[in-house]
């Protein structure tokens, strides 16, 4: 049980300043229990708590956890240069709240991204000791070959890394479709592993987190959702 005023919770769900939010109670645009709230100061027990602002229906999240179906020609950072960012597709509030992308996938990559407010669980899910799987789905120039799923298996070197990369698993898909499982996540790895093994990627999309798919979470590209508890487990296990 945890009860906080409600002007605070408003606050810390992304809603505005501490001031702004008062004005939106005294306003009457905030609804809790089916009844517009008007007591800023009343505590209200978080645990559970819906309510509504403008008419919009919302949850108390402690923390948020998104996965976000990420459209091409769209930047993970939080100062984009030559394209939207993401925090874009996202309502505002999430992005008041300090929602960071967990890792970065390039511009023109597309899938399963997450992103969340929760420092702790962005450092567990970016930690290279944790072995969290991620897989893509890589169009290439160049046709597929036994030999180049051979390389990239066996492991290649790029020019910063002291050790050669190798992917988990890899599988010829199509004639020019590769799926690679990564546990590391450096910069460009996928297209400059396959760069490095003679070929050329020409799309890149991630499909899989851990063992959380995106095609389970029925998001049209560009689309977000809150993660439940149990999608969040299936994170760290495939
Ligand atoms: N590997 C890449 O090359 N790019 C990404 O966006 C993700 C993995």
């Amino acid at each position: 049980m945890s009860k906080h005023p409600l002007d605070r919770i408003l606050q810390s769900q992304g809603f505005g300043t501490r001031k702004y939010c008062r004005e939106l109670i005294m306003g009457g645009e905030v609804n809790v229990a089916g009844a517009i709230a008007t007591d800023s100061h009343a505590g209200i027990e978080t645990d559970g708590l819906e309510f509504s602002v403008f008419g919009e229906p919302h949850r108390y999240r402690e923390h948020v956890y998104i996965a976000l179906n990420k459209p091409a020609d769209c930047e993970c950072s939080r100062k984009p240069s030559h394209h939207p960012g993401i925090l874009s597709l996202l309502p505002e509030q999430f992005a008041r709240r300090d929602v960071q992308p967990v890792g970065r996938l390039d511009h023109d990559t597309t899938g399963l991204l997450l992103m969340s407010d929760d420092g702790a669980f962005i450092h567990a899910q970016s930690s290279p000791k944790r072995h969290i799987s991620k897989v893509y789905v890589a169009t290439t120039h160049d046709t597929v070959t036994p030999v180049l799923v051979a390389q990239l298996l066996g492991g290649v070197k790029l020019h910063d890394e002291p050790a050669p990369l190798a992917a988990v698993t890899c599988r010829m898909l199509d004639t020019r479709q590769l799926e690679i499982v990564l546990e590391q996540g450096k910069y460009h790895q996928v297209k400059r592993m396959l760069a490095a093994a003679g070929n050329h990627c020409t799309a890149l999309r991630r499909t899989e987190i851990g063992g959380l798919k995106l095609d389970t979470l029925g998001l049209a590209e560009g689309e977000w959702c809150c993660l439940d508890e149990g999608q969040r487990a299936l994170l760290v296990s495939r």
